[in-house]
């Protein structure tokens, strides 16, 4: 299948960049930077994108690459820092702009192959302070904004392109225009990346891998994981067994939920409660990794256990998907939290290895697969719920108290939002560590404050808060405070991701 390359230089919407492309139905992999030029050559890569990064070109411990790259006969789009890498690289000046460009700008093209059928005023989103101040005489300057003397630029006998700007980030209205014109004008890519043929190759190579042996797969109830169960179970059948692990930090009922759903499948369907089990571990720790990586490891001793005592399982499957792998810090992008699915298998476990198969998958071509694969909607269309669970909508300690608090506040925002029709794409309680001097009924209380959290997002890279009315917060503010015992106060969280996540740990 012919395939786009994104090379990452450590920017955070790199993985954006791949997705726009998937999206145009052309296959695409975030790789590091330093991947092997070797790997570059091979003839399915049509096409090498070099991404944005936090990085200066011109300070020698910057993340480069080889310029042998300009000899592999490959077309080159640099986006940001990818674009003043190749501009560096090709003898231009890049150095400090006078002032920085963050948010919308308005660009002002001329004649280009790459920014083709696009206006003569353009608004582009920028995140910049170094700029590129001059290029090599065969290349051509294609767009400027009144701070940025060069916002694009080709060399199209070399097939190189640069972009300032971010065309992979809404904000750059016409973004996708770049991108196909790259794809199909440029690289000259074929259409192949699509959903029935993904399922077909993902059965194959699930069959052939696993012949007639047996996979424990870790059922969470989510989409990813119900639709890794779905493929697997397409490919393997009975040899599938789907251990769903109670860690006591899911939503108020959804354990039973969950158990009642999966239990119509043909599926082995194993449920095991082990909430005592993760209370006790998670004694005492207030660190949001720490948590992570106590909640992984305890998972992944359950099921050794439960494969232990189902006898002869060869493999264990889970459902990873794209962003989880790339988020936990697959190329130089910052880390910011690692994700619970990833990491592996500790040396010390039995299984002779791991099945993701969507590990290749954003979440929306999670759904597109669910869907041809013929999940109820309502298990496709749920809104994501961290492996963790409440254990990271929890800051500080985790006890049962504070679960129990989580739940019925969690339980019946959730209700109240759905009852006054008001759509948020995530949307959850969350309990803050602080406690406060309250007055209920005339008497002194000292309690918890609960965050209340919705947003609104596509990707869940990025997300805006959902502006929810002033009357409906004093609403579900009185409900709650009148209905769950341990809180005095409830605070709305209106932040945007970036600077904060969605989640609070
Ligand atoms: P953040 O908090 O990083 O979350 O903005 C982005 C999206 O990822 C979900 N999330 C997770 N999902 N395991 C998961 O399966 C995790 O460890 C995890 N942490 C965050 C989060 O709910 C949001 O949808």
């Amino acid at each position: 299948m012919d395939k786009i390359i994104v090379l990452d230089f450590g920017g955070q919407y790199n993985q954006l960049i791949a997705r726009r492309i998937r999206e145009l139905h052309v296959y695409s992999e975030v790789l590091p930077f330093n991947t092997d030029l070797e790997k570059l050559k091979d003839k399915n890569v049509k096409g090498i994108i070099l991404t944005g990064g936090p990085n200066s070109v011109y300070l020698p411990s910057s993340p480069k690459i080889d310029k042998m790259i300009f000899d592999i006969n490959k077309p080159l789009l640099g986006i940001c820092y990818g674009a003043q890498l190749l501009a560096y690289l090709s003898s231009g000046k890049v150095k400090q702009g006078a002032v920085g460009e963050y948010g919308s700008a308005i660009i002002t093209t001329s004649k280009s192959n790459l920014l083709s059928t696009m206006l003569d005023k353009e608004e582009v989103f920028m995140s910049h302070r170094d700029c590129i101040y001059s290029l090599p005489e065969d290349f051509i300057i294609t767009s400027s904004t009144k701070d940025c003397p060069i916002a694009s630029y080709e060399n199209i006998k070399k097939n190189i392109y640069g972009t300032q700007f971010h065309p992979e980030v809404k904000h750059t209205k016409h973004g996708n225009k770049i991108f196909k014109n790259f794809l199909f004008n440029i690289c000259h890519c074929k259409k192949e990346w699509k959903y029935d043929t993904f399922i077909e190759n993902k059965i194959e190579e699930i069959k052939e891998k696993v012949q007639n042996k047996k996979v424990l797969l870790g059922l969470s109830g989510g989409v990813d994981s119900s639709v890794t169960a779905a493929l697997l179970s397409k490919a393997i059948g009975k040899n599938l067994y789907c251990v769903f692990i109670d860690h006591g930090l899911m939503r108020k009922d959804e354990g039973k939920e969950i158990e009642e759903t999966f239990k119509k499948y043909d599926l082995n369907f194993i449920s095991i409660d082990a909430s005592s089990l993760f209370y006790d571990k998670l004694k005492g720790i207030i660190d949001p990794e720490m948590k992570r990586k106590i909640i992984e490891s305890t998972f992944l001793e359950v099921f050794e256990k439960e494969a232990k005592k189902l006898g002869e399982i060869d493999y264990f499957a889970q459902g990873t998907i794209y962003p989880d792998r790339i988020e936990s810090g697959l190329g130089i992008s910052a880390k910011i939290k690692s994700h619970h699915n990833v990491g592996g298998l500790p040396s010390k476990i039995n299984f002779q290895g791991i099945i993701e198969p969507l590990d290749m998958l954003f979440k929306d071509e999670v759904r597109k697969v669910g869907m041809k694969l013929n999940l109820p909607s309502s298990l496709i269309n749920r809104q994501p719920f961290p492996g963790p669970g409440l254990g990271i909508r929890i800051i500080g300690e985790i006890t049962k108290e504070k679960v129990k608090i989580v739940q019925e506040a969690d339980y019946i925002f959730r209700k109240e939002l759905k009852k006054n029709n008001y759509k948020a794409d995530q949307y959850f309680a969350a309990l803050s560590s602080m406690k406060s001097v309250g007055v209920m009924g005339d008497s002194r209380t000292y309690e918890y404050a609960l965050i209340l959290r919705a947003v609104q997002t596509d990707d869940f890279m990025t997300a805006k808060p959902t502006l929810l009315p002033p009357t409906f917060l004093e609403h579900i503010s009185d409900l709650l405070i009148n209905n769950v015992k341990g809180i005095n106060r409830v605070f709305y969280d209106y932040t945007s991701k970036p600077p904060a996540t969605i989640e609070f740990e």
